[in-house]
């Protein structure tokens, strides 16, 4: 069968607009079970009306595990991170636990690979490692705020990560 000229411009919209899909749901079922890339921060879902009662958020803070990793167990909310201060030292590997009691926050470590939402309900989770000493500022980068001042205080919510 030979196509026409027509029948030939045409199947080259038709078979790009096929096969360009197709590659992409490949791509995405290999990242996704083969790569293991997949949204951060719902691994567990919690009460969000029972946050400071839910372990580990009962006792939030910066702990040593051992081995150099550290884990942070921090709550987000309006307009403040707890904790927002975390003192580590070079070369640590810092876990982020995080969740949220109010609504939904961001959580972004800059020259990190840690950039989250802080969801009411869930139990996030994220790993950077610190290489080099500095303070590395943690900001909330979800417009965030509650009735009937919404986002009033949201760039005030930031923290910071020194390493030493
Ligand atoms: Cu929390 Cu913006």
């Amino acid at each position: 069968m030979r196509l026409s000229r027509d029948q030939m411009i045409e199947a080259s919209w038709v078979v790009p607009s096929t096969v360009i899909p197709a590659v992409m749901l490949v791509l995405i079922v290999y990242a996704t079970f083969a790569v293991g890339v997949h949204v951060p921060g719902h691994e567990q879902t919690i009460d969000p009306k029972l946050v400071a009662q839910t372990a580990p958020f009962t006792n939030p803070g910066v702990f040593d595990r051992g081995g150099g990793n550290f884990e942070v167990v921090m709550i987000g909310q309006t307009w403040s991170f707890n904790p927002n201060e975390i003192r580590v030292p070079v070369g640590s590997r810092v876990t982020f636990t995080t969740t949220s009691q109010d609504v939904i926050h961001g959580l972004r470590v800059e020259k990190t690979n840690v950039n989250m939402m802080l969801i009411p309900g869930q139990i996030g989770r994220a790993t950077a490692h610190f290489t080099q000493p500095g303070t590395y500022l943690l900001v909330c980068h979800e417009y965030c705020g509650v009735s009937p001042v919404p986002t009033l205080g949201h760039q005030a919510m930031y923290g910071k990560v020194v390493v030493e």
